[in-house]
């Protein structure tokens, strides 16, 4: 080895930048900031995808790699804790740093968790109902033979609008339809007996990746 090369070596050690495997943080050891951040980074993110199951899950749907289960606001304090801790990292990859974003009274976000077989949170979807209280199939007023024709709930469904407000993909595991599934699940489980059209989906602030995402999913 020529001492040129040697000093190649070197310094492209020094500079490069390497992802880390276990957060998929991208960031070079040479920089202390960088060290920093991701040292940070690193110990929320194993602490937020760490999962150890739940006796009480609400799994909205099971995958050869995993399950996807639903957590609102109402369920145990534990659950909520996790939804938060898993919310708050997204929204560090996301760059959302505006706290008043946390959900107002009435338009509570509920979080679509992806776990997966090794019970790691994998992929979230928060997602808030813009439009509520729309039964998915409901009765017009009784006409005069007393019956109350049902709306077909297509008719209904269309009014029932869902907001995306957080869509989140673990980097090493892109590209594989697991958002997509994720969307079909909140879909058909939004909004109780009904699958939301696609639509009637509104993602809030789309990154490049999300708009990318959603000219796919959505046809849009
Ligand atoms: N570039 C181009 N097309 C894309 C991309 C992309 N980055 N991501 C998805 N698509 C399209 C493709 O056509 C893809 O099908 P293909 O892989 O067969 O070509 C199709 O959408 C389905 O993609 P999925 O595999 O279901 O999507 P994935 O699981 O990779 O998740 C996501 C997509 C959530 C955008 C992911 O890239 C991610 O987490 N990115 C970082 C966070 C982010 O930007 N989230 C969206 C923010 S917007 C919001 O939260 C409202
Ligand atoms: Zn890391």
């Amino acid at each position: 080895q020529s001492k040129l090369e040697q000093m190649t070596l070197d310094v492209g050690q020094k500079v490069e930048p390497t992802q880390c495997t276990q957060c998929g943080m991208v960031y070079n050891h040479a920089v202390p900031d960088d060290e920093q951040n991701h040292n940070k980074y690193h110990k929320r993110f194993l602490k937020a995808s760490s999962f150890s199951g739940w006796k009480t899950e609400r799994v909205v749907e099971e995958y050869h790699d995993g399950r996807i289960i639903l957590v609102n606001q109402h369920d145990p304090k534990s659950h909520v804790k996790k939804m938060e801790e898993v919310r708050e990292v997204v929204d560090i990859d996301l760059g959302i740093t505006d706290r008043n974003q946390n959900p107002v009274p009435g338009k509570e976000l509920q979080a679509f968790l992806y776990i997966s077989n090794a019970n790691k949170v994998i992929a979230a979807a928060f997602v808030e109902h813009i439009e509520k209280g729309y039964p998915c199939v409901s009765a017009h007023e009784p006409d005069e033979t007393g019956k109350a024709p049902l709306l077909k709930s297509d008719d209904v469904a269309m009014k029932a609008v869902c907001g995306i407000s957080r869509l989140w993909v673990f980097k090493q595991c892109r590209r594989k339809k697991i958002a997509s599934r994720l969307m079909d699940c909140v879909r058909a489980n939004l909004v109780f007996g009904c699958t939301i059209s696609k639509v009637k989906i509104a993602f809030s602030d789309p990154t490049e990746n999300g708009r990318m995402f959603a000219q796919t999913y959505c046809g849009t």
